[in-house]
């Protein structure tokens, strides 16, 4: 149910509610100015789904706490397109980061999760229906803009095109993935 884990956190003297919220890249970011650009994209993209879902305060920021850490090693040297979300959600827990939710978002981002609670199916959704991608623009702009309604239904038909994608690219389907795919469909 949305917003249910962040009311639980908020009902509790949680370290995570003094500590700062991250509100644009982290200083150890590696990015190229196109990465940022995307990051700030995504992080605009939920801001608006934010307030559109009228999410608690609390809420939003783990939200954008998550856009603006999923791609900050990105570019980095020994960053990949698998590694890149597990090196930030290692540094992010490094510094401090406690919340286990934000920190899956981070880690997941690239593969989908089972597990994961609000914010990591809204970053999810954000980082593919941002709209600086070139690709299937219009579609992509309807999508967007049916999230607050219908989070769940665009999340299967988003992921259904980003598991398709990997399919038809003939690369192998992670266990996190096919995963994340049956908690989707209720197997
Ligand atoms: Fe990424």
């Amino acid at each position: 149910m949305l917003f249910q884990r962040n009311a639980r956190l908020r009902a509790l003297p949680s370290r995570e509610f003094t500590r700062a919220v991250v509100v644009s890249l982290p200083p150890w970011a590696v990015v190229t100015p196109e990465r940022r650009a995307h990051v700030e994209r995504v992080a605009a993209v939920l801001s608006t789904w934010a307030t559109a879902m009228r999410a608690p305060e609390g809420e939003r920021a783990r939200w954008l706490e998550a856009a603006w850490l999923h791609d900050a090693l990105r570019d980095a040297p020994a960053a990949n397109e698998l590694a890149h979300g597990p090196l930030a959600a290692e540094r992010a827990a490094h510094d401090g980061l406690t919340d286990r939710g934000v920190l899956d978002a981070v880690r997941y981002h690239s593969l989908g999760f089972a597990q994961w609670d609000d914010v990591g199916k809204m970053l999810y959704l954000a980082d593919y229906l941002e709209p600086g991608r070139t690709f299937d623009q219009e579609l992509r702009r309807s999508l967007a803009a049916r999230v607050p309604a219908e989070r769940d239904a665009i999340l299967k038909q988003v992921a259904a095109r980003r598991i398709a994608r990997v399919i038809d690219g003939r690369w192998p389907l992670l266990r996190e993935t096919v995963d994340f795919w049956n908690a989707l469909v209720g197997y």
